[in-house]
């Protein structure tokens, strides 16, 4: 197919915690990019950090080839955020403002910005100062605002459900109760999905207050039906009355050995949740949202992030997400079901 000649040229970074499916992701925007509208695709270092101090590089087909299935991101990222105050010396050039310069001498007609929450406020406010900028929702917390599903949450949903699948047989063996806490910021959507792919008996998420007291009575009413053990899955930002400096995990497994005398362990699975290579419908929607990238970059459609509703792909402007969350709901249909079948959720 003959090149729509559109010459622009596009940076690219990603920024925030890294997960599966960042590289699909760069690759369908340079891809697209490249092949369809002959643009030029520069990949700028460690998130924001890169903008700041000049750190680039041009992306070529070549350079694309063989990242489709790797996991982490081949530009680095790292957490910066421009826009908090850095307490900088009065004569110092702010870092919006270093961006900015940047942005024009290495001559880009567009920023595209890969990342969670705080990747897409500072897009929208970079946006604000006049950059042309195109935001692509990723985070294994799903918790972004304005778009059905972020790519990197199906990958953490798959290893948080493998892991607790191998927790069912050693439970087993050992009469026990196996908590396991999984990632997700302050969003539940990893435990609560996981928690019912991979048959929890208990789901603790921050979106619903629970008790201690109501966990450690249904775990005891199982144990007293003769049920050999429980599976209790907690996200990590459960809100916990007493958690000193261990994890929600650990806090949990003491308070139910005290209040249930049951023989219990606990397993945080951390940071395997954001590693290795991505699941296929990572691969595929991280492929559909850098393509949409740059389609709209094409079409100098600017401001906007690229989203997920009812399986098709539109954009909705970055002051949609900015400085919102999307939290799973009490009244979720997912919870309604789970709870229907006998799960708990500490209420
Ligand atoms: O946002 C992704 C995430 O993995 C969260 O689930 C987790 O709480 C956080 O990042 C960990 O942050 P860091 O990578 O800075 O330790």
């Amino acid at each position: 197919m003959g090149k729509i000649k559109k010459g622009q040229r596009i940076g690219i970074l990603t920024a925030g915690g890294d997960c599966p499916g960042l590289n699909a992701a760069i690759r369908g925007v340079g891809k697209t990019a490249i092949v369809k509208y002959d643009m030029k695709l520069i990949g700028i270092s460690d998130g924001f950090t890169g903008m700041i101090h000049k750190e680039y590089r041009e992306l070529t087909e070549h350079d694309l080839s063989g990242i489709l299935t790797l996991g982490g991101t081949i530009l680095g990222t790292s957490r910066e955020k421009p826009f908090k105050s850095s307490g900088k010396g009065k004569n110092e050039i702010s870092k919006p403002k270093l961006i900015s310069e940047h942005y024009e001498q290495m001559g880009l007609d567009c920023l595209v910005c890969i990342g969670g929450n705080g990747t897409l406020k500072t897009a929208h406010l970079l946006a604000q100062e006049g950059l042309n900028v195109v935001g692509i929702p990723k985070t294994i917390d799903n918790d972004v605002w304005g778009t059905d599903i972020t790519f990197g949450f199906d990958s953490a949903v798959n290893i948080a459900t493998e892991a607790i699948d191998r927790l069912h047989s050693t439970a087993n063996s050992h009469k026990r109760i196996m908590i396991i806490e999984v990632m997700g910021h302050n969003a539940g959507w990893i435990a609560l999905y996981s928690g019912i792919a991979g048959g929890g008996d208990v789901i603790l998420i921050p979106e619903i207050e629970y008790s201690d007291e109501k966990v450690a009575e249904y775990l005891i009413h199982r144990a007293s039906e003769n049920k050999p053990y429980s599976i209790v899955v907690v996200a990590e930002g459960i809100r916990m009355a007493v958690k000193d400096s261990c994890s929600a995990a650990q806090a949990l497994s003491r308070k139910i050995r005290e209040l249930t005398g049951l023989d219990t362990r606990e397993t945080v699975l951390g940071y395997v949740q954001r590693g290795g290579t991505p699941s296929p419908m990572d691969r595929v929607l991280a492929t559909r949202y850098g393509a949409a990238a740059a389609n709209m970059i094409a079409d100098r459609d600017y401001g906007k992030m690229v989203a997920l509703r009812n399986d098709k792909i539109e954009s909705v402007p970055l002051s949609e997400p900015a400085g919102k969350l999307k939290l799973v709901q009490k009244d979720d249909f997912m919870v309604k079901q789970a709870q229907d079948m006998g799960t708990s959720f500490g209420i």
